[in-house]
């Protein structure tokens, strides 16, 4: 494991003992910070954004300048993926994701591939440059979607608010949903590998859409390909095992077959009950989450103590890393997530004490 002034995230992914709970926000550099909204303006766009190494640093260094965060993750996308697959990624001003080619027939998927990683250079590129940047400050978040979420957006062609044409396709034509769901395994598993070797401390596999599954086909076309990209990832350089984290959006409900997946933690949204959970798998997994996003557009006040509950709710045990239950609203003020992020701190080394 390689030096790092501060590896408290590294450590409670491993449920080891550390002062205080590590805590970092999914879509932490983003648009809620006027900082990004200017690089992304200089760039011309979010994919240029994200396509550029030297810009793609910048960024994931800016919540770093300004909140006591416990780690660092790759900006990029979980749609660059597919993109590299030819599937033509656009993002539509304050539209969201869309694609050129939809994958969502027969002979489209027949000839849907592994893409070549020297298509995605420029992830991994990111990767070694934020590496640098860092200096060993904080760890790095490597990520991928899960391939279950990835189909959703290969199949509809952009978001959804049901993936109804998924979901038919689960139930009417589940050995072409599995083919899909194969492809983007093995280029999961190739991607996140590149993403090791290029130095991520830890990788995490976001299923945002896993949720609307019913259980067994979650089994199927989630859960059993997220196993089956953790059982393939490579040793770090060092030959230390790189943590890896999984998170169903909407998957409290599975949360003893998640924990068995093989991923050191479990991510989970609002909705789970945080102390149940602990007491359920806590001493199998580390649990990361789960504030509701929407405490960030309240007060100081209300965060400290939202905060506080869920400090509380996770208990002195080691394995809880503090996060959002989904991204940070591009209307959060940035203000707000430095209450939240000193309250982590404050909250979670009194618990210790006390314990
Ligand atoms: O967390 C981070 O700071 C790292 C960067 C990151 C982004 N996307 C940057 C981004 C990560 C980890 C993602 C993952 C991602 N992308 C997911 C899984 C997590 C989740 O949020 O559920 C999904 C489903 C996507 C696909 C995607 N990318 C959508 C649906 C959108 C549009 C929604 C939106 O917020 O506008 C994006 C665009 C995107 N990805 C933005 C950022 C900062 C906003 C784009 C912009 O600046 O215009």
């Amino acid at each position: 494991m390689p030096i790092l002034d501060n590896d408290t995230f590294l450590r409670a992914l491993k449920r080891e003992p550390t002062p205080c709970t590590p805590v970092w926000l999914m879509r932490q550099a983003g648009r809620y910070l006027p900082e990004y909204n200017a690089t992304r303006a200089k760039a011309g766009s979010f994919l240029a954004l994200a396509k550029t190494p030297s810009l793609a640093t910048e960024v994931t260094l800016q919540p770093l300048e300004r909140f006591a965060l416990d780690a660092a993750i790759l900006f990029s996308d979980i749609l660059t993926v597919p993109d590299a697959m030819g599937l033509g990624l656009h993002f539509a001003e304050g539209e969201g994701p869309r694609f050129e080619h939809r994958t969502a027939d027969e002979a489209t998927i027949a000839k849907l591939a592994v893409p070549d990683m020297a298509k995605l250079g420029y992830v991994f590129d990111a990767v070694r440059e934020i590496k640098r940047a860092l200096k060993g400050r904080v760890p790095l978040i490597g990520f991928a979607g899960s391939p279950f979420t990835l189909a959703c957006y290969m199949i509809e062609g952009s978001g959804s608010a049901d993936f109804g044409a998924v979901r038919r396709m689960a139930y009417g034509r589940p050995d072409l949903l599995k083919r899909l769901v194969s492809i983007n395994a093995k280029a999961v598993v190739s991607y996140l590998n590149e993403q090791i070797a290029a130095g991520a401390d830890a990788v995490m596999i976001f299923d945002t859409w896993g949720g609307l599954l019913s259980a067994p086909a979650y089994r199927t076309f989630s859960l059993a390909t997220m196993r089956e990209v953790i059982v393939a990832l490579n040793p770090a350089a060092d030959g230390s095992a790189v943590p890896t984290i999984v998170f169903t959006k909407g998957g409290g409900q599975w949360l003893d077959d998640i924990a068995a997946c093989g991923a050191s933690a479990v991510g989970l949204d609002w909705t789970v009950d945080l102390a149940a959970a602990r007491s359920r798998v806590g001493a199998r997994v580390a649990l990361q989450g789960n504030l509701d996003p929407l405490v960030l557009l309240t007060d100081p006040d209300t965060i400290r103590r939202e905060v506080a509950s869920v400090v509380r709710a996770a208990g002195p045990a080691p394995g809880h890393i503090f996060n959002l239950g989904h991204g940070i609203l591009p209307t959060t003020p940035p203000d707000h997530v430095n209450v939240l992020v000193e309250t982590v701190h404050r909250e979670s080394r009194a618990i210790r004490a006390a314990a």
